[in-house]
């Protein structure tokens, strides 16, 4: 609603400048100048524009294209409602095993589990919030006791405390949710999140990271735990020892999607 008022605020504006003769094709206003004005007609603080050139297309003229252009920069991902990241990991010190080096990634010297990053990366690109999903009980670091206490507890549908809960999960539309693949399924606390939540009428997202089994199953898993919520099809699954390098994979996933943030600045993201 908000984009669609500061949508019509601008072209309003666009119009109002041609029809003043304000718009020539060797004349390049910049953002800021639009925004004075349409802060004017709409009577309230809009978004800074920063001051960008406002003809952004760089073709010399200010036109329905700019404007179109304009909006991308200025609509937040407000269409999709209001989004959360949720997501487990378990970040396992280094030196255990040799094959859990790569569920490690070491950003500014900050260990992170591989799903974590993940979802770092994805609550970055869509300006959302973030929501780690921990256990009461805590798993053990050595890697070959975790596999045969993750195998256990999946042979006899244990399902693990919850030590975090979604607070106000009613805000959210859209819920991006993330989880390693643990034998060929999802860990048991993912099922201790699905059933204490209800996500009836939004839209889950899953991603994953992966040994080599990428989503397995887990897909249909969470559209049967939760029936009343619309589960995308079109999840991110990553291999392990890929999601250091795979910012930019996520960050087109987000794009393909829709949901990335419309940047009201150019600083560049860490
Ligand atoms: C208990 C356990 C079981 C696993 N089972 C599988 C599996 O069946 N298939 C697979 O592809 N990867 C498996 N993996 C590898 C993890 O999916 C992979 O290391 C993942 O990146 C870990 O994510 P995290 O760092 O966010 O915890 C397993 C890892 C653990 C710890």
């Amino acid at each position: 609603m908000k984009g669609k008022i500061l949508l019509a605020g601008i072209v309003t504006t666009v119009m109002c400048m041609t029809t003043l003769g304000f718009v020539y094709a060797d004349t390049n206003y910049t953002s800021g100048d639009l925004k004075n004005l349409q802060d004017f007609i709409l009577g309230k603080e809009t978004n800074d524009l920063n001051e960008k050139n406002y003809d952004l297309n760089a073709d010399s003229r200010c036109d329905s294209f700019d404007v179109c252009m304009m909006r991308k920069e200025v609509t937040p991902s407000e269409d999709n409602g209001k989004i959360l990241v949720a997501y487990y990991s378990l970040v396992l010190p280094g030196g255990t095993d040799a094959s859990t080096s790569a569920s490690r990634v070491i950003v500014d010297g900050k260990p992170y589990g591989t799903t974590e990053y993940m979802a770092k990366v994805i609550q970055e690109e869509t300006g959302s919030d973030l929501f780690e999903i921990q256990t009461v009980e805590k798993y053990p670091e050595n890697f070959s006791v975790l596999m045969s206490q993750a195998g256990k507890e999946q042979r006899e549908g244990y399902r693990p405390e919850l030590a975090t809960h979604i607070e106000n999960l009613d805000q959210y539309d859209t819920v991006f949710v993330g989880y390693p693949n643990w034998w060929d399924d999802m860990p048991m606390v993912m099922y201790s999140f699905f059933e204490e939540h209800d996500f009836a009428g939004k839209t889950i997202i899953p991603f994953n990271s992966h040994g080599g089994r990428e989503f397995s199953q887990t897909i249909q898993e969470i559209t049967e735990l939760q029936p009343d919520a619309e589960v995308s099809t079109d999840g991110l699954t990553l291999a392990r020892e890929t999601v250091y390098t795979s910012r930019d994979v996520i960050a087109e996933w987000i794009a393909d999607l829709g949901y990335q943030k419309n940047n009201e600045d150019d600083s560049p993201k860490k």
